[in-house]
């Protein structure tokens, strides 16, 4: 993990873990290895749900402190952690289904593979908005204590 973080802007480097958590799920699906496949998925979901929870918590309650931004709204950003989790949920019992050397196997890891495509867009844009209005907001409206308290209570909670 890349703590401790100076700025909500570093922040970021999160996304990019959780990013590399999820095509690490993705190579295991590329390898056929489907039981490696659901337990990297299960590891990413629930680092994911830290990092989303966290972010209620923590960080939207002081966002809604700084001026409203279009196409930023605290409304915005939990709605679309509630897509991400359905997504998930989806791919979890797609591959549930899934069965190991089964002749419909490789079309059914690519059906998969698309649907976690449209995912990653969800996601990849996500986080951009977050990095773009959301880091920076939170870095303009806390003064140097506040960040400093608010950054160790969101790393505690993401890392437990
Ligand atoms: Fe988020
Ligand atoms: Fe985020």
């Amino acid at each position: 993990m890349s703590a401790p973080f100076s700025d909500f802007a570093s922040l970021a480097a999160l996304h990019r873990e959780l990013e590399e958590q999820f095509l690490q799920h993705q190579d295991a699906l590329l390898d056929l290895d489907l039981s490696l496949a659901a337990e990297r998925l299960e590891r990413y979901e629930a680092a994911l749900r830290l990092h989303l929870e966290a972010e209620e918590a923590l960080l939207l309650p002081v966002f809604s402190r700084a001026e409203r931004i279009r196409g930023a709204s605290p409304e915005l950003f939990t709605g679309e952690h509630q897509r991400l989790l359905e997504f998930l949920a989806r791919f979890r019992s797609e591959l549930r289904a899934l069965e190991p050397g089964s002749p419909g196997l490789k079309r059914g890891v690519l059906r998969l593979l698309d649907a976690e495509t449209t995912f990653k867009h969800l996601s990849h844009h996500h986080e951009l908005r977050e990095e773009t209005y959301f880091f920076p907001a939170l870095d303009r409206v806390t003064d140097a204590a506040e960040r400093r308290e608010l950054l160790a209570a969101f790393t505690a909670r993401v890392t437990r």
